[in-house]
């Protein structure tokens, strides 16, 4: 059987043009327009990559229009159930699962034992004025990685790809515990490996300068096993998502061959913005506006105000048009945790289902498809683990390294040419 094939027909000049339809494993197919300005003289134009594909790609698959996640072919749901965030990251670069819990726990040891950072890259910090936001020295950090560990700036094999993916997962955490406490002018405390890998993140971030966590005259508070797991959840429903805003930087920045530290980098910075990874710090500022559960309609209101820019955070998507799934397992996992005796900002969660409550019913909000995403439940639930509000995007920077690291591999592996869109011009 022939190709597929669509025919775009020129009406002003009546020419026609025949292109293949690309097939796929899931979802819409593509019109394979790569010849389309050779073939026509003309270019496509898709502003913000609404309909346009720009790659292939095995990772991750989301169907907006019923609100299904996919980790290499595997609903998200089963894996936050089942499995660690180490687990996820392997699955993610290698393709593969643990096949066993031992291998489970070599995986989150190997991390452990990378979580170190070079004594030269600390010093990085100590730049920073007090109260810099940590995204600001976390996207510096990164790209300074390079100049401190000098392997894997050319990868072109597997074993590489994978210690270059392995070293940035396992160093995030500890940058990021150490530019959060060099924001508040907090000495750093070094990784403690024999806890897990996400275990020793909050060790990181709460323990005092000898390396003690809080005392009570009953002896040292542990590390809550509820808050790992809680945590642990996060990571994983956040570690990859398509060809999202920062994959795509980070995919953009690798096709012009500059090693995974910039690319990575760039990704950091293109995900602060408040549209994207750093709209879950903006939904608790939110909350806190609104303040209480009663004042939700006349925010509902402004929202609807053609005359006012206020946008609900949290809310909306470019791809689901149905309700996010991470955000149903974040739902579930904020009233769980409650149940559980973590303490909630219970006015907090009142606000934000009462939120969700009136906007699903609302016209409005209808007729655009705008459900919950997964940064609108996220905050409540940081906030109930002790983390700082300038550490929630952050944290979704941890949780997404494992699939930047993915997507970073795969676009290199594809040989893919430099991403170098076109323009309508519209200049003298
Ligand atoms: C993430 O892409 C990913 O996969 C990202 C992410 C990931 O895992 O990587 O899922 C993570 O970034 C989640 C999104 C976090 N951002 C926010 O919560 C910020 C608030 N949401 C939006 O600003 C918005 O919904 C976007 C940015 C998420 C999507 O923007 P689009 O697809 O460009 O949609 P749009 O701006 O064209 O809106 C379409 C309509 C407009 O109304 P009309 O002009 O048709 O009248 O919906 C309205 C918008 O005004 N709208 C909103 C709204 N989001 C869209 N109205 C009020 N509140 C909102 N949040």
């Amino acid at each position: 059987m022939g190709k597929n094939t669509v025919t775009l027909t020129n009406n002003s000049t009546n020419e026609s043009f025949e292109f293949d339809l690309i097939e796929c494993t899931r979802g819409p197919k593509a019109i394979d327009f790569g010849k389309l300005f050779e073939k026509t003289g003309i270019f496509s134009y898709d502003p913000g990559y609404a309909s346009t594909a720009g790659c292939k790609s095995t990772i991750s698959y989301i169907d907006g229009k019923n609100g299904v996640l996919l980790y290499r072919g595997i609903p998200i749901q089963d894996l936050v159930a089942k499995y660690k965030f180490t687990d996820i990251c392997s699955l993610l670069i290698s393709g593969e699962l643990p096949k066993d819990s031992t291998e489970s726990a070599e995986i989150d040891l190997e991390l452990r034992h990378l979580s170190f950072l070079h004594e030269g890259l600390i010093n990085i910090f100590k730049a920073f004025p007090d109260g810099a936001h940590p995204m600001a020295n976390l996207s510096s950090a990164v790209g300074a990685l390079s100049t401190f560990y000098k392997d894997y700036m050319e990868i072109d094999n597997d074993d590489e790809y994978q210690m270059m993916a392995k070293r940035m997962i396992a160093k995030i955490p500890t940058l990021v515990a150490f530019s959060y406490r060099n924001s508040i002018g907090y000495p750093n405390v070094y990784p403690d490996i024999s806890r897990s890998y996400v275990e020793n993140f909050l060790f990181m971030l709460r323990a005092f300068p000898d390396g003690k966590l809080k005392r009570t005259l009953q002896g040292e508070v542990e590390i809550d096993k509820l808050e790992v797991e809680a945590l642990d959840k996060i990571f994983t429903l956040h570690a990859d998502h398509g060809q999202n805003a920062s994959t795509t930087t980070v995919r953009n920045v690798a096709s012009t061959g500059v090693h995974p530290y910039a690319a990575i980098s760039a990704g950091i910075n293109a995900l602060w913005g408040p549209s994207h990874g750093g709209a879950n710090e903006k939904v608790l500022a939110q909350l806190a506006e609104i303040d209480d559960a009663k004042n939700v309609d006349k925010f509902i209101a402004r929202v609807k105000d053609k005359n006012d820019p206020f946008r609900l955070m949290g809310f909306g998507h470019r791809v689901y048009k149905n309700y996010d799934p991470r955000a149903k397992v974040l739902k579930g996992l904020k009233d769980d945790l409650a149940k559980k005796g973590i303490k909630m900002n219970n006015k907090f969660s009142d606000i934000a289902e009462k939120i969700e409550e009136v906007a699903l019913k609302d016209e409005y909000f209808i007729e655009r498809n705008l459900y919950p995403n997964v940064d609108f439940y996220s905050g409540i639930i940081l906030t109930a683990l002790k983390i700082p509000v300038s550490l929630f995007t952050p944290i979704f920077v941890i949780g997404r390294m494992p699939g930047w690291c993915a997507q970073v591999i795969e676009h290199i592996k594809s040989g893919a040419r430099i991403t170098r869109p076109r323009q309508v011009y519209e200049g003298k």
